[in-house]
């Protein structure tokens, strides 16, 4: 069994939470969080204001329950700060998933319920993949990017290190999102996305 931290208490940590407890070889003992939970789900799980604190109790293992409230490079500086105070970061796959990647030896990685991960889809490290979302194949979802529920991105695109894909947007073919750019939700991407940049609709245009 592996005792494991949630980093934060919000939406994302509370989805982390549940992903967590479909495994019966993984147990989330408590969460670090600048507040308290207010949901009920947390009541179990001991609770720590900082991740000093929660180093004290031994835990070795944490999850990455940060959402997208804060910009991705923050989320990901966040996992590699527990990181670099000698936690290990698990992956969660949910498994009802469709995984017919090679996943294994990544860190932080968390796939959401009923996605698919094609053959030959790449997964970097810190990746999220919303539920019921499709990485077809051949496509690559770089370091700490997070690809929002229902979306789906086509054979051999590219999304760039944390950049962030809205629930339900939909990605051509061989089209590179670039790092940190933002992608609506509901948005359908038919050419390169700049980096840095956001871009909504369909076809996506970029926007201030
Ligand atoms: C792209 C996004 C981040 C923009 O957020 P924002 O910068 O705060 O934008 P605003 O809400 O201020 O909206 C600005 C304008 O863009 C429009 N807009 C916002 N999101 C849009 C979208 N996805 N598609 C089309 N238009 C959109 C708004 O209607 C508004 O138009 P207006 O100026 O004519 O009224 C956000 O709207 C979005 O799509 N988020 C995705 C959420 C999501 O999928 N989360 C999954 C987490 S699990």
């Amino acid at each position: 069994m592996i005792d494991f931290l949630v980093l934060g208490s919000g939406g994302h940590a509370l989805s982390v939470l549940n992903l967590g407890r479909m495994y019966d070889s993984f147990s989330p003992l408590g969460y670090v969080s600048l507040k308290r939970s207010q949901d009920p789900a947390f009541e179990s799980l001991a609770y720590f204001s900082t991740l000093t604190d929660a180093l004290g109790t031994g835990i070795k293992h944490f999850a990455n329950g940060v959402g997208v409230s804060v910009s991705l490079e923050r989320r990901l500086s966040i996992s590699t700060e527990a990181e670099l105070a000698g936690l290990t970061e698990i992956s969660l796959i949910a498994c009802t998933a469709d995984v017919g990647s090679e996943v294994g030896d990544l860190r932080g990685l968390q796939v959401f319920q009923q996605s698919v991960l094609q053959i030959n889809a790449k997964l970097e490290n810190h990746v999220v993949i919303g539920s019921g979302a499709i990485v077809e194949h051949d496509v690559l979802v770089q370091e700490g990017a997070f690809v929002g529920p229902g979306s789906i991105l086509l054979g051999a695109a590219s999304i760039g290190r944390c950049a962030f894909v809205g629930a339900g947007a939909v990605v051509l073919p061989g089209v590179r999102v670039g790092d940190g750019a933002v992608i609506g939700a509901g948005s359908v991407v038919t050419r390169d996305a700049k980096p840095n940049s956001k871009y909504l609709g369909s076809p996506a245009r970029e926007v201030a």
